[in-house]
């Protein structure tokens, strides 16, 4: 396909807390089309729709009950037929989540498959009589007996997430026409769920005893016929020029460029975790500050691996981490830390996404009790892992780590509930406390909000060659505090400059640049000198950037 993702940024919507259009306290797409502008006006290209479609929500959406339709909370295909219309009308493209590795135990192919073996379902999901003794991601074994069929069903998931059997060509072939039914529709592509999962290993052999919860992915990750299943996929997406961005849970630089490269090439781009994994990622586990050198490591093994031969997919949030502001910078320099966050990110090679929120700097929630928690995986581990410690410290590793600081009502305004429905309306999940001082409005109103930072970068790196294609370079990858990294093309240079720091820390200039004139072109501080010579002892401020541009 054509290469026009490279110079996109994407905005990704997770629809129950976006906005609430019609007063029922639950996001919809009547909000959405509302809020189009907004997004249009924050300076993406394009949106990913996390799941709109029939679902029981064990997992949000993830756990889809129809895949060629709209939960009726969120509205109609006619509505969203409007959306889409309207999204295109204003130059934005729009993806869909396309959830495969498994169904809603509700969808009707699961319902008749577990009727019994002879049913034209019955191979749609994998059945078997003894369980191996993976652990599934979610909910404890990955097994779950159906008393109905009598066999144990596969889940990597939570119970309610059956995997499909991706070994059965009728599979296969619908989810070709669940990709042609979107794409018809006019949709411009997919982000395509934990898309290196769904080939499983020649009878689903025991998995590594000793590692809880990912045991089994050795036979299940990058599985024999992965490339196969994806690469017929792949053809539909070409008809259309349809653009595929996979997740790729756990996903190696060596594995990755196989679908990104080459005779196998069935992706885009994709999704990687390694940057995700600086902290106390599955914090359920081990608490692990976070630690810069680890997260510059990643980003820099990956812009190293695919420049000139694939593209990266940059991201620092999503529906699935808690916010980055929380978690890589500071709340006390909340507005120096996410504006920091932006600039250290979005000047990188690849294609950008924004999650919803992210571009007004929220933060975690910490609810008070596990009950108030919504999500599933942060349920099971809460109930799971270190049962021996106390309450009050089992909660804050669930306040460190769970996706359900994602998923709090996006902050619009003061008014009560944020601004996400309306007044009367009980938002269906709490709102975070901080909105009076976090939200859209009040940052719209401020030229040196969070929000208005985002818009510059995003403007400054669409007018760039450089910051698009340019090539990368990391110095002084062990410096503790600060991260810098260069882009270049031809005799043009970029210097991005970001301290990790809650104080004031020396800064060395690189030495290709030190004695060099150059343009301060952003920062999220105030400078007197827009034109500076790179040289001698310079002191960064808490959290500050800086992006040089100069000519060599
Ligand atoms: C992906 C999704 C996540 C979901 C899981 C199972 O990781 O991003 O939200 O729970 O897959 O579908
Ligand atoms: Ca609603």
């Amino acid at each position: 396909m054509s290469d026009w993702y490279k110079t996109m940024a994407f905005y990704q919507i997770w629809i129950r807390s976006f906005a609430d259009g019609n007063g029922d306290g639950i996001g919809d797409l009547q909000g959405v089309y509302e809020k189009l502008p907004y997004i249009k006006e924050l300076g993406v290209d394009g949106i990913w729709f996390s799941p709109i479609y029939p679902s029981p929500n064990a997992d949000f959406g993830y756990d889809i009950s129809d895949y060629k339709n709209i939960h009726p909370d969120y509205g109609t295909l006619e509505e969203f037929q409007k959306v889409l219309e309207k999204a295109h009308e204003l130059g934005l493209k729009v993806i869909m989540d396309l959830v495969v590795n498994h169904t809603s135990d509700e969808h009707p192919w699961f319902l008749e498959s577990r009727k019994g073996k002879d049913n034209p379902y019955s191979d749609y999901y994998i059945w078997r009589d003894e369980p191996n003794n993976w652990d599934s991601l979610f909910e404890g074994k990955a097994w779950e007996y159906d008393p109905v069929r009598g066999q144990y069903y596969l889940h990597l998931f939570a119970k309610k997430q059956p995997d499909l059997n991706m070994d059965n060509p009728a599979v296969r072939k619908e989810v070709e026409e669940i990709m042609r039914f979107w794409l018809d529709l006019g949709v411009d592509g997919f982000r395509e769920d934990v898309i290196n999962f769904i080939s499983k290993k020649e009878g689903l052999p025991n998995g590594v005893p000793f590692l809880p919860a990912v045991n089994g992915m050795i036979h299940y990750k990058d599985g024999p016929h992965i490339y196969e299943y994806n690469s017929q996929f792949r053809k539909v997406c070409m008809e259309y020029d349809a653009f595929q961005v996979g997740e790729g849970p756990m996903t190696t630089l060596p594995s990755a460029l196989k679908y990104l490269t080459g005779k196998n090439k069935c992706l885009d781009m994709m999704f990687s975790f390694d940057h995700m994994m600086a902290d106390c990622f599955y914090t359920e586990y081990m608490h692990r500050p976070f630690s810069l050198v680890k997260f510059k490591k990643a980003i820099s093994k990956w812009q190293y691996g695919l420049q000139g031969k694939a593209w990266n997919a940059l991201y620092l949030e999503n529906h699935d981490h808690p916010r980055i502001i929380s978690r890589y910078g500071s709340e006390i320099f909340w507005k120096q830390s996410g504006t920091m966050l932006a600039a250290c990110y979005l000047f990188l090679q690849g294609t950008p996404f924004i999650y919803q929120g992210q571009e007004i700097g929220m933060t975690n929630i910490r609810l008070g009790r596990i009950e108030h928690y919504e999500d599933i995986s942060s349920k099971t581990n809460y109930h799971t892992y270190h049962l021996k410690e106390s309450t009050a410290k089992r909660l804050h590793r669930i306040h460190l780590s769970s996706r359900d600081s994602a998923r709090t009502p996006m902050q619009w305004d003061d008014s009560p509930h944020a601004g996400f429905t309306v007044p009367e309306a009980k938002p269906w999940f709490y709102v975070n406390r901080n909105y009076k001082k976090i939200n859209v409005k009040a940052q719209e109103q401020d030229q040196d909000s969070i929000l208005n930072f985002y818009k510059t970068c995003l403007r400054m790196r669409k007018t760039s060659k450089t910051l698009l294609f340019g090539s990368y370079r990391e110095y002084f990858p062990k410096n503790r505090e600060q991260f810098i990294y260069e882009r270049q093309l031809e005799d043009k240079h970029y210097l991005i400059i970001c301290s990790f720091a809650g104080r004031a820390t020396l800064l060395k200039y690189p030495p290709v640049f030190e004695g060099r004139k150059a343009t301060l072109v952003l920062s999220n501080y105030k400078h007197r000198e827009q034109v500076q010579l790179l040289q001698g002892e310079s002191f960064l401020k808490p959290y500050e950037c800086r992006v040089y541009r100069l000519r060599f």
